[in-house]
């Protein structure tokens, strides 16, 4: 009777060490995709979603040597993936022409809330005053279309669960080709 008694203890013993086991193991598992998905801090993506062109001036030929001015609205949209906000500074978006900058519009500060994207439309008032290359400048205007470059950092915070935080900068850079004679913008892409 004692023999047999003693043998059940242990097999409920050996039962009870395999549930912990099981347990703890899964908890690992749970916590490295918790760790894996949920605390993992993304960088947020920022591009150009339609830009309009507004007040264009420009000529090709006559007195003048060529030139462009325009007023272009640009909606910037930042995406944020993570499970916490994105808080981004104000900073500039740069618009340029062969590497020069022709026009400057104010990114507002902002929060993207977790998952969501934050859009925004940016004012940039654009100039070809400054640049130098006038054979590319009047290449380019002669023909109707003008490569534009428009560059922004986007410096921030993601906060998780209210207290962890980590910087994070989203580059924007993208590209599109304003046609003058339509006032129209084609293949705007972003990197
Ligand atoms: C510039 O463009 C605006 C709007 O398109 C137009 O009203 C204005 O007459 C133009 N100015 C010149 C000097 O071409
Ligand atoms: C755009 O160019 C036209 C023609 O040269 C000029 O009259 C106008 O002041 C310019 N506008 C801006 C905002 O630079
Ligand atoms: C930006 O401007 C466009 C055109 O006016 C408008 O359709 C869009 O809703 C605006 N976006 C925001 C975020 O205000
Ligand atoms: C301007 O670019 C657009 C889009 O790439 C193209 O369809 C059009 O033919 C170009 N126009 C000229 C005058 O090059
Ligand atoms: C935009 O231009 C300013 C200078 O006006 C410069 O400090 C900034 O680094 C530029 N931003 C980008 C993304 O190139
Ligand atoms: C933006 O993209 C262009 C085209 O790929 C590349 O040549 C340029 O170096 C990039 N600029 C920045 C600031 O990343």
């Amino acid at each position: 009777m004692l023999e047999s008694e003693r043998f059940k203890k242990i097999q409920q013993n050996r039962k009870c060490f395999a549930y912990i086991a099981i347990f703890v193991v899964f908890q690992i598992i749970v916590l490295s995709i918790f760790g894996a998905t949920v605390m993992k801090i993304k960088t947020p993506n920022v591009r150009l979603r339609s830009v309009t062109v507004q007040s264009l001036n420009y000529s090709s030929s006559g007195s003048n040597s060529p030139f462009f001015n325009m007023t272009l609205i640009a909606e910037v949209s930042v995406r944020n993936k993570n499970f916490g906000h994105f808080k981004f500074d104000p900073t500039k978006a740069n618009v340029t022409f062969g590497g020069v900058i022709v026009g400057q519009g104010d990114i507002i500060k902002a929060r993207a809330k977790a998952r969501k994207t934050k859009r925004m439309n940016v004012t940039i008032e654009v100039n070809s005053d400054g640049i130098s290359d006038g054979a590319k400048l009047g290449t380019e205007v002669s023909s109707g279309n003008v490569t534009l470059s428009t560059l922004a950092r986007v410096r921030g915070k993601v906060t998780l669960m209210k207290m962890m935080k980590k910087r994070k900068t989203a580059q924007m850079n993208c590209s599109m080709i304003v046609n003058l004679p339509n006032q129209l913008v084609y293949d705007l892409a972003c990197k």
